[in-house]
């Protein structure tokens, strides 16, 4: 636990008593903490400006979006980038400025391109030689033209949890660059009529430590502009080096400061492009868990416990993977405290389970925590990344209520679900 604040041994967020939240709202309950949101945009910005390199910061949607967010986003002057009609609609529904949205995706379709289109997003990002056949008509059909990127599959393996690579060769995402599909359809891109080619965009991964798939990513990228140019004439205005920096989760996680691996980054790319006398391109990122991940915290309720002797002990939660599937789903790790009692010499070993119909529905396994009885309210930490975002219905259980706090205030940003939101789209057989 290291930004949150702690008041006579009590877990305060943004200025404001966990366990008020959680009387105030009901648990579970998603909270964010929107002054670390910003802070951590406005970190990323600062490596840009120090550098002065032209930049877009543009928050993946995908770790967390709703209305609010983009608005918090607005107002910080970040891009975003959307992977879905839904998401591209959330933001435009915020009043978000549709000319800082990237549009990405590996199977658009062609509503969502009618939509990109209709709403003059800022750049859509292209993945497969299908969209671009899409894309063309699209445009053809309403006669407007729109900038695009190329995403490169740049052949990076991040050192990472498998099912979140994308950047090494074998990925269902983007253009090959070892076997001249990147050549090929930059030929196709630059006959476009409707289409401005402004850039090319590589993703290696997600959650990554390491700063030297970053480093070989961005030498790749240089390499790959210079051959563009010398062999096609063409040479991109911007270099789009997707998200992926990791956050610790627990103290078994060292990560450097996200804006940490944006300077080397840039230290790559300011060398690379000078040793080859090329432009210097403007640098676009796209965090999602960076920003959003510690801003979140997560508060339960403590409810039933079951002591195997010897064995283990299970404290159940009135939450679990509806509302975060990730260590279900990838054996990831968290880190929580009693939000009512987080300093007390009186510990024991327990594992917080959730209270899905599921075995494998456990937060958090073996965790030293202060003794905990029913009522207890635990938050469980750095959980503003793909929780909510990934929330399911699962046993038909609501998702969770969703609080923006900031200096001593909160606000709702997303209602809890009721019974009745859940059986809304429901119809009733004739039978
Ligand atoms: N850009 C692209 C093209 C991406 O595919 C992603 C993440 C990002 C940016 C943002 O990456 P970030 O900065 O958040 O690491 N559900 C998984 C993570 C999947 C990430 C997918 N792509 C998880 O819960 O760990």
């Amino acid at each position: 636990m290291d930004s949150n604040e702690v008041q006579d041994n009590q877990l305060m967020i943004g200025g404001i008593l966990a366990t008020d939240l959680a009387a105030q709202y009901g648990t579970a309950l998603q909270v964010y903490d929107i002054s670390k949101v910003r802070s951590q945009i406005h970190a990323f910005q600062r490596v840009f400006r120090e550098n002065d390199i032209d930049y877009a910061v543009s928050y993946a949607s995908k770790a967390f979006a709703c209305i609010a967010m983009y608005q918090v986003l607005a107002q910080e002057n970040a891009h975003a980038d959307v992977v879905s009609g839904g998401e591209l609609y959330t933001a435009i529904k915020a009043g978000f400025p549709m000319d800082h949205i990237s549009f990405h995706g590996n199977n658009k379709s062609r509503e969502e391109l009618e939509m990109a289109v209709d709403n003059h997003v800022g750049v859509i990002i292209l993945d497969n030689f299908y969209e671009i056949q899409l894309l063309s008509e699209v445009l053809a059909t309403k006669n407007e033209t729109i900038d695009v990127m190329l995403r490169v599959s740049p052949a990076v393996s991040a050192h990472t949890h498998e099912f979140i690579q994308t950047g090494q060769q074998d990925s269902k995402f983007g253009f090959d660059i070892l076997t001249g599909q990147a050549d090929e359809v930059l030929q196709q891109v630059l006959k476009e009529p409707n289409m401005n080619l402004v850039g090319v965009h590589s993703h290696i991964g997600s959650q990554i430590f390491e700063t030297d798939g970053f480093k070989i990513e961005t030498e790749k990228l240089v390499k790959l502009m210079q051959h563009w140019n010398d062999d096609f004439g063409y040479m991109p205005s911007i270099i789009n080096v997707g998200g992926g920096f990791g956050i610790k989760y627990t103290d078994a996680d060292h990560p450097i400061r996200p804006e940490d691996f944006v300077q080397q980054i840039l230290t790559t790319l300011r060398h690379e492009t000078e040793s080859r006398n090329l432009p210097l391109p403007a640098v676009w990122i796209e965090p999602g868990r960076s920003i959003a991940g510690p801003a979140g915290t997560t508060l339960y309720t403590a409810g039933s416990s079951k002591d195997i002797p010897e064995i283990r002990k299970y404290v159940a939660v009135d939450g679990g993977m509806g509302d975060n599937i990730r260590p279900a789903l990838y054996g990831a790790d968290y880190d929580a405290v009693v939000a009512n009692d987080v300093h007390d010499d009186n510990v024991e070993l327990v594992t917080i389970a959730g209270k899905y119909c599921e075995s494998g529905d456990i937060l958090i396994k073996d965790i030293e925590l202060p003794v905990l009885h029913p009522g207890d309210v635990i938050a469980v930490l750095a959980t503003g990344a793909y929780g909510y975002s990934m929330a399911s219905n699962y046993n038909l259980n609501p998702r969770p209520a969703v609080v923006f706090v900031e200096n001593g205030k909160s606000q709702i940003a997303i209602e809890r679900e009721t019974y009745a939101d859940l059986i809304h789209l429901d119809k009733k057989l004739d039978i």
